[in-house]
């Protein structure tokens, strides 16, 4: 198998963190591999803001899950947290999206968010991509202003050593059609 196959099979979301620092060059590894995505007309409509003063990362991460929906509560263990605010794309872009009914931004962002967790992968590390939390609390705790975006929020640390679990997928023909939808 192909490294990158072995990459691609070996991230997976990590919800149980150990207590071990991220060295500094690892993340920037992951950055630049974040800073280094395509984008539509190369517009790359992103800040990444990297929580890692412990107090500020133990706040965002309890705007991640409350009392009724608690499933983000292992982001508590994660050392690192990273917001990425979407930006606007450029001119060109925000006219195909207005043109084109699309919202490349939103794209883009998935783009990095994955090639951020790829390299993350690579050095040894785990990440969990998050949907689901407080975004006007995450804003304000990281003076974002209020007429910004954060989409995506990501953990992440050293994994808790176990094995890489089988990836639940929807088997190929239900997903895949040549030529027609049909
Ligand atoms: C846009 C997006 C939002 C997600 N939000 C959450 C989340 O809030 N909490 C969580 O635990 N996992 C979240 N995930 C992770 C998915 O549940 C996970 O990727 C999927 O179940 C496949 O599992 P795997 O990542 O281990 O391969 C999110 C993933 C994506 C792409």
């Amino acid at each position: 198998m192909s490294y990158f196959s072995e990459l691609i099979n070996k991230r997976e979301s990590t919800r149980e963190y150990q207590n071990t620092p991220v060295e500094d060059i690892k993340l920037e590894r992951c950055l630049e591999a974040a800073r280094l995505a395509p984008s539509a007309s190369n517009s790359q409509p992103w800040t990444f803001i990297v929580v890692n003063e412990p107090q500020l990362k133990d706040q965002v991460a309890k705007a991640t899950f409350s009392k009724a929906v608690s499933f983000n509560k292992f982001t508590l263990e994660a050392p690192i947290m990273i917001a990425i605010v979407t930006e606007k794309s450029k001119i060109t872009a925000q006219m195909g999206n207005f043109l084109k009914n699309q919202q490349y931004n939103l794209i883009d962002i998935g783009i990095a968010t994955e090639h951020f967790c790829l390299q993350a992968t690579e050095e040894g590390l785990g990440t969990c991509i998050l949907g689901w939390f407080d975004e006007k609390k995450i804003k304000s705790l990281l003076s974002v202003p209020n007429n910004k975006r954060i989409n995506i929020v990501i953990s992440l640390g050293y994994p808790v050593d176990t094995p890489v679990r089988e990836k639940i997928r929807k088997p190929m023909n239900q997903i895949l059609r040549y030529n027609s939808y049909k």
